[in-house]
């Protein structure tokens, strides 16, 4: 049989008893095997998503965002495929360095860095550290001396509205995050790339600032370091983009204060780096951006502002995460009752919920789901919520889905695109415990993480 397209894992093609196989393996036969919710990942989904930033990016350095899932096996995946890893926290990066992952390719964010992070940092010669506020630099360079220098990025805040939720546009002004670019021309926020447009939270008065804000004052400081070596520029614009126009903006942008800085400076700052937040279709027939377009897109625009401020051209870093993760996984619930409410609506609760994926109650993000196991009785689907188990009635995962009309607990419901922020955003909420995880590969299934359980809670109790 066919594949399913998107939003499904390429791999995913459906069996004529009705169950769907993802990575040779039927999901039916895993949810027996390791119980429910499960996590299934694509481990040949995920490394080919790597393949592709990696053909349609050759000379930029792609660093997979371990925000969106990390485990030991996945550390190792990025590595193998020769992506570097973006961390922004102690426990990322200890994960990371005791999966082996080559110190080396490792870039640490983060607005709030403990200084025990920046000495781990050190202690473990992370390649790159983006610096995001002031107090960052002198405690910084106070870890670092001339002959062991360490490599930086300043984190730039160039103005751009873009991103699917309110709560993950990051290159806006007026939110946490890097140095404002006031007074490099930017002006207010300019809303999904599109021309400026009226800001909303950006409308604040711009400060007295030389021209390129404090971004640039936060380069000089940075440039009267000896230890610290000034590699480039970073911003991060947003999550779930699905159009290159806001990035083309951000180059604009973001060239021009590199011509500032060489005025100014005279110095010539060999790296860019436009983060993430790449697209990926969540519904079937959902927009996405294609790593071959946007990178088309990107390097023409690049090549023409380099050219318009006779600069040489940066070496580009991306930092994609869900779209290299989302699509690789696959959420697998089992059916615990089935409801028709006063009003007809029918609800179909299954075994997980809004602590396995709280992104339709954080982002009132929209999903898909799919009977498997099993093939339906009766023709015909009908409009159900998929509800979870918590007790929330904003506890719902896939608002509207169309499933068979003979659904009946003890039914497996898979839902796609499961592999980015649902993981890693996972919680103990009403002591579920969070869901096993499990890697697929040509016909075989291996538990990468088993279920959490109430002893694992109980074993942080110091006064039971
Ligand atoms: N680089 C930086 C500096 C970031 O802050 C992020 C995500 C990324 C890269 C990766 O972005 P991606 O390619 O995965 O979109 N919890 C939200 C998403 C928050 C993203 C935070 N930063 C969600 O579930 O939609």
């Amino acid at each position: 049989m066919p594949g399913l397209g998107a939003p499904w894992p390429a791999s995913a093609i459906p069996t004529t008893s009705g169950d769907l196989t993802v990575g040779g393996v039927g999901l039916a036969e895993a949810a027996d095997r390791f119980g429910t919710p499960l996590y299934v990942l694509d481990e040949g989904e995920f490394r080919s998503r790597c393949r592709s930033y990696r053909s349609a990016f050759p000379a930029a350095e792609v660093l997979y965002a371990a925000k969106a899932f990390l485990s030991s096996a996945v550390a190792g995946w990025v590595a193998e495929e020769g992506l570097g890893l973006d961390v922004c926290s102690e426990g990322e990066l200890r994960l990371a360095a005791a999966a082996g992952f080559p110190a080396e390719r490792i870039l640490l964010h983060g607005n709030a860095k403990s200084p025990e992070e920046l000495r781990l940092a050190r202690r473990l010669r992370v390649g790159r550290i983006v610096i995001d506020n002031h107090a960052e630099i002198a405690r910084l360079a106070a870890l670092t001396v001339a002959d062991v220098p360490q490599r930086v990025l300043v984190r730039v805040v160039p103005g751009i509205a873009a991103g699917h939720h309110e709560a993950v546009r990051t290159g806006v002004t007026g939110q946490k995050f890097g140095f404002a670019l006031d007074g490099n021309g930017a002006g207010p926020d300019d809303h999904d790339g599109a021309g400026a447009a009226p800001a909303g939270r950006g409308q604040q008065q711009p400060q007295p600032q030389p021209r390129g804000g404090d971004a640039a004052e936060a380069v000089r400081r940075v440039l009267d370091q000896p230890g610290l070596v000034l590699t480039g520029l970073h911003c991060h614009l947003g999550s779930q983009i699905t159009s290159p126009a806001p990035y083309l903006t951000a180059v604009d942008r973001l060239v021009g204060l590199l011509a500032t800085l060489r005025d100014r400076h005279g110095v010539q700052l060999p790296e860019l780096d436009l983060g993430g937040g790449h697209g990926v279709p969540y519904l079937p027939g959902g927009a996405g951006l294609d790593p071959h377009r946007f990178a088309a897109a990107l390097g023409r625009r690049l090549a023409e502002q380099c050219a318009r401020h006779r600069l040489d051209v940066p070496r580009l870093l991306l930092e994609p995460g869900r779209a290299v993760a989302a699509p690789a996984g696959v959420a697998v619930y089992r059916v615990l009752t089935v409801k028709t409410a006063a009003d007809g609506r029918v609800f179909a609760a299954v075994d997980g919920g809004m602590s396995d994926n709280p992104r339709p109650a954080l982002y009132g993000s929209r999903y898909c789901a799919r009977l498997v196991g099993r093939t339906p009785t009766v023709p015909g689907l009908r409009e159900v919520d998929v509800v979870g188990r918590h007790c929330e009635a904003g506890d719902v995962l896939v608002r509207a889905a169309r499933l068979p009309a003979d659904l009946r607990p003890g039914d497996l419901l898979a839902v796609p695109a499961a592999g980015a922020y649902q993981l890693s955003m996972a919680s103990g909420y009403n002591l579920v415990g969070r869901p096993a995880v499990a890697a697929v590969r040509d016909g075989r299934a291996r538990l990468l993480i088993r279920r959490e359980t109430v002893e694992d809670f109980r074993a942080r109790e110091v006064h039971p």
